[in-house]
């Protein structure tokens, strides 16, 4: 009966982090998946969310169902933090908000509502984009193009073809964008950039889709959620998905919030009534623990100042090991530029290290990147540093003088 079902070939972020997982090297670094590890290079349990663990296990409450949107505190608490304590269009009742299995979930959810409501529309994502976005889009019958980002001559953004492929997008055509610490570049517009690209967005009737997965590990929690509120000012309708992933350090968890922005209360209402169809016709409702702990934190002014401390905690420490990265890397290869480790922003570094210099790094020195060269920056420590600007230096000087030899 199933003989027609032929084998999955894997995921390359996941099924990396599998491999890693296998490795029996016992000085392995895994630089691949986007997760934190902590100065110990283990995964945090924050402190706020220990005690919200503590007070959600001594209320022993009854394991319920939730409703198809989750729980009011959890929505609640995340229109505040993403679109922020003032903003208009919350207190208008025009955000429709509901919880998620992740970001991933969101994203999904999201990319079903386009399909049925936007039948015609394509999405557009940057080139290049998290690996997963395509797969996820195509998956909800979205047809998926590119529009060009990232400039590897100058490690920036060409700014001016980003626009001019905006320019030719027909009205209602959905344009995925990432407000901050973009994945996999590391590279983020600047906020002029940003009002450019919503002049745009509006002029051309486009549909934002904004994807926030590292919201706190670039400038802080409020500074990276900016564009958000740009767009909100901007009068735009469009479609936010937000992650707990990482900034809370619950990964396993799946907590995550869509949002969609509209132009009034009784639409607002009409779109969260067909999301939350969406939900029922796909898992019916979310799961509760996550939602316990994060509503937990973000419902009590202590546990959320503690928090905001972790994620600023988090946040410097992945700046560090940048830095560090960097002057190990400049010492050892002089002949090439590294400042890109610096001014990328967030977990990940795009490096410009070839796919088969990355096998040689996995093979020979058990360091893991993706094969695009994405390196997770939040994957260093002091103990594992000079193994990986030893290795990397090595790989990038064979390089250097390969090419001084051909010239
Ligand atoms: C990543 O890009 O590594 C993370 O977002 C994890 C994932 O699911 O791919």
């Amino acid at each position: 009966m199933f003989e027609h079902v032929t084998p999955y070939p894997g995921d390359p972020i996941l099924s990396l982090f599998q491999d890693f997982q296998k490795d029996a090297q016992p000085r392995k670094v895994n630089l691949s998946i986007g997760l934190y590890y902590d100065e110990n290079g283990t995964i945090p349990v924050l402190s706020s969310v220990r005690s919200a663990a503590a007070r959600v296990s001594a209320a022993a409450a009854p394991h319920t169902y939730l409703p198809m949107e989750g729980t009011p505190a959890f929505r609640a608490a995340v229109q505040r933090l993403v679109f922020g304590d003032d903003c208009a269009a919350v207190r208008e009742q025009r955000v429709a908000t509901i919880q998620t299995l992740g970001g991933s979930g969101a994203l999904r959810l999201g990319a079903e509502f386009i399909k049925r409501y936007f039948p015609d529309s394509a999405i557009w994502v940057s080139d290049p984009t998290w690996d997963n976005h395509r797969v996820l889009f195509v998956g909800a019958g979205l047809d998926v193009h590119t529009y060009p980002y990232y400039d590897r001559e100058t490690n920036g953004i060409r700014f001016d073809d980003l626009l001019a492929t905006l320019d030719t997008l027909p009205a209602r055509s959905v344009v995925l964008l990432q407000p901050c610490c973009h994945n996999p570049t590391g590279i983020d517009m600047t906020r002029e950039q940003w009002q450019a690209v919503i002049a745009r967005l509006r002029q051309r009737q486009l549909i934002p889709f904004v994807d926030m997965a590292y919201q706190g590990f670039g400038d802080g929690l409020v500074e990276d959620a900016w564009p958000i509120r740009a767009l909100c000012d901007a009068g735009l309708a469009f479609l936010v998905s937000n992650s707990f992933s990482k900034n809370f350090s619950l990964y396993g968890e799946r907590c995550g919030g869509l949002s969609l922005v509209c132009a009034g209360e009784r639409e607002a209402a009409s779109v969260l009534s067909q999301v939350q169809a969406g939900v029922r016709r796909m898992y019916s409702s979310p799961p509760l623990h996550g939602t316990q702990l994060i509503s937990t934190v973000l419902n009590d002014a202590d546990l959320t100042a503690q928090w905001d401390t972790e994620v600023a905690g988090m946040r410097s420490r992945i700046k560090r090991m940048r830095t560090a990265l960097r002057e190990r890397l400049e010492a050892a290869v002089p002949d090439m530029g590294f400042d890109y480790l610096t001014t990328q922003r967030g977990m990940f570094s795009y490096t410009g290290i070839l796919p088969h210099e990355v096998d040689v790094l996995r093979e020979r020195y058990s360091v893991y990147l993706l094969r695009s060269g994405r390196l997770c920056v939040a994957g260093l420590n002091d103990a594992n540093l000079d193994l990986v600007a030893d290795a990397v230096g090595t790989v990038l000087k064979a390089r250097s003088s390969a090419s001084v030899s051909l010239s």
